[in-house]
C-alpha cells in the first residue's frame, strides 16, 4: 500500500545491518516496554478503537448533514493539525460537496480572530472543540469567543447540538463546561498523546463532519497495523524508512525536507512536522522537518535545495493516482507554444516535473533522496499512511534515545507567557 525506497538515499550503511536493533525496539513499541510507554495507545488502536464512540461519531455526522455550512475546528498543535491534513487531503481544497471547514485556537492573531467572527456571521455553524488537556490557552480563548458569538446568535438550547467537544474523560474546565452545557462529547484516550490521535476522536470528529467516510479510514489504519507488524526490516518499509533517517543523520544530514507535488498534501507536511519535530527534537538531538510544495516551491526552495548548503535531504511522496485528472487542450494559435504538451494529462506533467527534479537534485545537487509512495489520496490511503509515520516515528525516536511521546520544551513558552499575562499562580 505505501513503498519506501532509499536507492537515491546515498547511503554509506546497509539498512539491514540495523536488523538486531530493530527487533529489539520492536518489541518494546509492541510489548510497551520504552520511554513514554503510557502512551503508546495509538499502537493497538486500529484494533482496539471504541466501536461504540465511532458509531456515535457515524450517527451525529449523519444527524447533522445538511444543517450546517460551516464546520469550525477549535485546537492546536495535535488536536487539529491531523484532522485539517486529512480534510485537505481527502476532500481537496474546494470540493464541491461538503461544508467549509475553518480552524481556530491554533492563534492568538486577533485579525485572524477577528475576521473568522465577521466571516460566520450570515452561515449556519458547528463548532468542534478538541482539547486533551482542555486548558490550552489558544483554543480557551477562541472558544470563549466563539461561544459567546453562538450562544448569542444561536441561544443555549441550539448551542446544545452546534457545538461538539472532545476532551479528556474525567479531567479539565472543557469537560467541566461541556458537562454542564449539555453539548455532544467525545473522549481523547488517556493513553494517546495529541500528535498520535488523529484516528481517535480528535480528527475522527471533523472528519465525519466534513463529510469524509471515517470507516474506509479505519480500514486503510487496520491494514497497515497487519501489514507493519513485523520487525523484519526486508518486509516493513516503516522501519525501513526511520533507520534510514538515522543512517542519514550520522552522515551529517540534519535536516528533512518532506516534498510533496500535490497542494491538498500541504497540511500532511505540517502534521508529518509536528508528528516528527515534537517527537525527536529534544535532547539536543533530532533531525530539523521542514516541508516543501513542488513544482510551486521549486521556484523558490528549489534553489537552496539544489545548489545551497548541502545540510538537507529530501524525502519525496510520489502520488500514483491523482483524484482528478485533466487533458490539457489544442491551441491551433499555439501563442504560448504549449502545444507539445496538446492532448496530454495534467497529471503526467506533474509527474515528468517529479522525475526531473530528482535526477537534477540527485545527480547535479547530491541531495540524498528518499521516496514514499501513495497510490491516491484517498480515505483509505491517509488511514494506511497515519499508522505508517506513527511506526517509523517510534522507530526512529528510539534509535537516538529519545522518549517520542513527551513535550518537555512546549511548557517553557507557556511559563513566560503566563507570568506577563498575570496568571494566578505564575507571579515569580
Ligand atoms: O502533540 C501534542 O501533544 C500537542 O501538540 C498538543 O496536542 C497540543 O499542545 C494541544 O493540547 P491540548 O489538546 O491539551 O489542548
Amino acid at each position: 500500500m505505501i513503498s519506501f525506497d532509499a536507492e537515491h538515499g546515498f547511503l554509506k550503511e546497509d539498512i539491514l545491518s540495523y536488523q538486531s536493533d530493530v527487533t529489539r525496539i520492536h518489541h518494546m513499541i509492541h510489548e510497551k516496554t520504552g520511554a513514554g510507554n503510557d502512551f503508546l495507545g495509538w499502537v493497538d488502536l486500529p484494533r482496539d478503537y471504541n466501536k461504540e464512540e465511532f458509531d456515535r461519531i457515524q450517527q451525529l455526522a449523519a444527524k447533522l448533514k445538511g444543517k450546517y455550512d460551516t464546520l469550525i475546528v477549535c485546537g492546536i498543535g495535535g488536536s487539529y493539525l491531523g484532522a485539517a491534513a486529512a480534510i485537505d487531503m481527502i476532500r481537496g481544497l474546494y470540493p464541491e460537496e461538503g461544508p467549509e471547514v475553518l480552524f481556530t485556537g491554533n492563534t492568538f492573531s486577533s485579525t485572524y480572530m477577528s475576521q473568522i467572527l465577521k466571516h460566520i456571521e450570515n452561515k449556519s455553524v458547528v463548532l468542534d472543540v478538541v482539547s486533551k488537556s482542555g486548558t490550552t490557552t489558544e483554543t480557551a480563548l477562541a472558544f470563549r469567543m466563539l461561544r459567546e458569538f453562538m450562544e448569542k446568535k444561536y441561544g443555549k438550547e441550539e448551542c446544545k447540538w452546534r457545538i461538539v467537544v472532545t476532551t479528556d474523560r474525567a479531567k479539565g474546565t472543557l469537560k467541566a463546561l461541556a458537562d454542564q452545557e449539555g453539548y455532544e462529547e467525545f473522549v481523547v484516550p488517556d493513553d494517546i498523546g495529541g500528535r498520535y490521535s488523529v484516528l481517535s476522536a480528535v480528527g475522527l470528529v471533523p472528519m465525519a463532519l466534513a463529510g469524509i467516510d471515517i470507516n474506509k479510514v479505519m480500514e486503510g489504519f487496520a491494514a497497515a497495523y497487519k501489514d507493519l507488524d513485523t520487525d523484519d526490516l526486508k518486509k516493513n518499509p516503516a522501519y525501513r524508512y526511520g533507520v534510514t533517517r538515522r543512517i542519514l543523520q550520522n552522515q551529517g544530514y540534519n535536516v528533512e525536507m518532506f516534498v510533496t507535488y500535490e497542494p491538498q498534501m500541504r497540511l500532511v507536511g505540517e502534521w508529518w512536522k509536528q508528528l516528527f519535530g515534537e517527537s525527536e527534537g529534544k535532547d539536543g538531538k533530532g533531525i530539523l522537518p521542514d516541508s516543501v510544495t513542488f513544482s510551486t516551491d521549486l521556484h523558490s526552495m528549489g534553489q537552496f535545495i539544489q545548489q545551497g548548503n548541502k545540510l538537507l535531504f529530501e524525502t519525496g511522496i510520489k502520488v500514483n493516482h491523482p483524484t482528478e485528472n485533466l487533458t490539457i487542450p489544442d491551441d491551433p494559435a499555439n501563442f504560448d507554444q504549449m502545444n507539445y504538451l496538446s492532448g496530454k494529462d495534467l497529471d503526467w506533467v506533474n509527474k515528468m516535473a517529479q522525475e526531473g527534479t530528482l535526477q537534477a537534485h540527485v545527480e547535479d545537487g547530491h541531495v540524498p533522496n528518499l521516496m514514499i509512495t501513495l497510490d491516491d489520496m484517498k480515505e483509505y490511503t491517509f488511514g494506511y499512511m497515519c499508522y505508517f509515520f506513527f511506526l517509523a516515528c517510534a522507530m526512529t525516536c528510539y534509535m537516538l534515545d529519545i522518549n517520542p511521546f513527551n513535550q518537555p520544551g512546549v511548557e517553557i513558552y507557556k511559563r513566560n507567557m503566563f507570568h506577563l499575562l498575570g496568571k494566578p499562580g505564575y507571579e515569580k
